[in-house]
């Protein structure tokens, strides 16, 4: 057995083949047949939303979610540089200017204590990003919010199966998008989903996804024909996705208990390196219930960061880093602006590793991780 150690894997139950064959032989291929409503069922049940809707990805259904704001050219919105490049784009796409508000130090999430000052007569919307998994403070970006009449859009690409304060995430904000990518805990290929918490959106986030027509009223019975009402693209999964997402969806709870069995595993082994000073561990508040996506470390100021990832390569463990911070990226220079300082972000961005984390991870391999990681950072 090779001892290389690969930083992802894709998890799959077993189930993904058998149910895009019964999917191939009802002759059902193209987008909302009975396995997308079979996930659609299973994501208003699980994350409590008014409407689920799958997408091809997260980045689409935050794209719908700026149509959705009707976000117009200089409209802003608040989000962390700190997150994937989808989070901003899917707003400039529409015209929009990202506004990056530093992070906080403990969850690397947006920090609600900075957004406030952010706000300015053309503000339109906060863009809470759940890194990791683990919630942003909501309570208080949703009274932000609400004092000053902004929509929130969750970018839950990370959070399938968690919660903040016992609510999951997704069902907080006005909308909020999941992500099925392969990288994910829960995945299809590519994949994602749009969730709608506010009614008075969901007859058009359907509209949107389906061309900007509503054929999703036609094939209910509920118009005679379906034509052109508004803008909108073709951002619906085919059913060979939704097929393999629904084997899935089946298991996410075995999944998720298997990835956090993991995650505590190397909480406890790192707990030393933390005592000594060598790095720093995942801080995850009490009010939130994560879901394992990830297990990161940030190392101190002064490590070398390319000579740990170097050597846990030359071992065979495959790690990696990221962000590269938005603000400091070309597009961002050029679409985006920044409100007060984000040394936060530029600081953690600059230390953090992420080790490799995915169902079936054996003990022994975690140990070996650490073990590397110990051994690179002693130096
Ligand atoms: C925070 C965040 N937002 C959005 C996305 C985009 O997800 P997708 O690849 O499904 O479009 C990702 C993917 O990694 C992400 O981590």
């Amino acid at each position: 057995m090779s001892n290389r150690i690969e930083f992802n894997r894709p998890f799959m139950t077993g189930k993904e083949l058998e149910y895009i064959a019964k999917a191939k032989s009802g002759n059902k291929l193209a987008g909302d047949g009975p396995f997308t409503r079979k996930c659609h069922e299973w994501l208003e049940r699980t994350a409590g939303c008014d409407k689920a809707l799958l997408t091809h990805s997260c980045t689409a259904a935050l794209e719908m979610a700026a149509l959705l704001l009707d976000i117009e050219p200089g409209d802003e919105i608040i989000m962390p540089s700190y997150t994937f490049v989808s989070t901003a784009n899917a707003f400039v796409l529409r015209g929009g200017v990202p506004v990056f508000v530093d992070i906080r130090e403990d969850t690397l999430n947006l920090d609600e204590r900075l957004v406030e000052s952010a706000i300015t007569p053309r503000t339109r919307a906060i863009v809470p990003v759940h890194y990791a998994g683990v919630a942003c403070e909501m309570d208080t970006i949703l009274s932000i919010a609400k004092k000053h009449g902004l929509k929130v859009v969750e970018d839950a690409a990370q959070g399938v199966m968690a919660s903040y304060k016992g609510r999951p995430l997704g069902s907080i904000g006005e909308l909020a998008a999941y992500s099925f990518h392969e990288t994910k805990n829960i995945i299809s290929g590519e994949g994602g989903a749009l969730l709608v918490n506010d009614p008075a959106l969901a007859l058009r986030a359907e509209i949107i996804r389906e061309k900007g027509t509503d054929r999703s009223r036609f094939f209910r019975g509920e118009v005679d024909k379906y034509t052109w009402q508004e803008v909108g693209s073709s951002f619906l999964p085919s059913e060979l996705i939704a097929a393999f997402l629904w084997a899935q969806l089946e298991e996410s709870k075995r999944i998720t208990d298997d990835r956090l069995a993991i995650w505590e595993n190397y909480h406890t082994i790192l707990e030393p390196l933390e005592t000594e000073g060598l790095l720093r561990r995942p801080i995850v508040p009490e009010d939130c219930q994560h879901n394992a996506h990830m297990y990161y470390v940030l190392l101190p100021e002064d490590a070398d960061r390319e000579k740990v990832l170097g050597l846990l390569k030359s071992n065979g463990i495959s790690s990696v880093f990221h962000y590269v911070p938005l603000h400091s990226s070309p597009a961002g220079k050029r679409f985006a602006r920044i409100s007060g300082e984000l040394n936060v972000t530029v600081s953690h961005s600059e230390r953090l590793v992420r080790l490799p984390l995915w169902a079936g991870l054996k003990i022994e391999q975690q140990e070996r991780v650490a073990t590397i990681l110990a051994e690179a950072l002693r130096g």
